[in-house]
């Protein structure tokens, strides 16, 4: 299973980068936002930080536009990966993309049957909601199910990146049904380094080692 990283906190990236559990970024207009950088220029950085693939969203609605700023995306690096809305003019622009050897990240996926038309297009990823389906009251990761399920009767080549997720349960749930991807906020990724017997094992045996005197260095 890979991890991305969801932000677009160049420091943060960085400092995940050394643990050595980062294969790809995902940014999105908000993330970018919150930054409070320049797009191009964030991006590039990151992409100087991480060969995997960092994903960019494009921000106009109408399938030249979008295909126009794919173009100064794509321009930044060559492991950007662009990130188009589950749209009828997103997936026009998926379809070219791919075609022309780009990798595409279809995002706002909340159904399976926009997970198929994104896989009919040629989408490297599939970004079905997970956290956002929950606010609603639905169950996020059973699309997860139900993806992973449909991908598995096909060749298609899309894998399924699990986003907008908010826990540690998501990222085993989602290991256990096969998704390929999940795309952790920097919060849940520390979250799951942590366990409260982890902690008092560990102080334990500190403990008990000090009292021998020894060293191993
Ligand atoms: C990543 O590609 C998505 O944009 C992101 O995971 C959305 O997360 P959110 O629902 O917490 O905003």
């Amino acid at each position: 299973m890979k991890f991305f990283v969801d932000t677009a906190e160049v420091d943060e990236i960085r400092a995940l980068t050394a643990l050595g559990l980062v294969d790809g970024v995902t940014t999105n207009p908000s993330l970018i936002a919150q930054s409070g950088r320049d797009m191009s220029e964030t991006i590039k950085e990151i992409c100087g930080l991480v060969d995997g693939p960092v994903s960019a969203e494009v921000t106009a609605t109408e399938h030249e536009q979008m295909m126009a700023e794919a173009a100064k995306l794509r321009a930044i690096a060559d492991n950007v990966t662009i990130k188009v809305p589950l749209t009828e003019a997103g997936i026009q622009t998926c379809k070219a993309l791919s075609d022309d050897g780009a990798s595409v990240n279809v995002t706002l996926c909340f159904s399976a049957a926009q997970a198929i038309l994104a896989a009919k297009a040629g989408a490297a990823f599939i970004s079905p909601f997970v956290g956002r389906l929950d606010d609603l009251g639905q169950d996020g990761m059973t699309l997860i199910e139900d993806i992973c399920d449909i991908y598995s009767n096909y060749d298609f080549k899309t894998e399924v990146l699990v986003a907008s997720v908010r826990s540690p349960l998501h990222v085993v749930d989602a290991a256990r049904m096969g998704a390929h991807v999940a795309t952790l906020p920097p919060k849940v990724l520390g979250q799951m380094f942590k366990h409260p017997l982890t902690d008092k094992g560990l102080q334990a045996f500190l403990d008990d080692w000090k009292k021998t005197g020894q060293s191993i260095i």
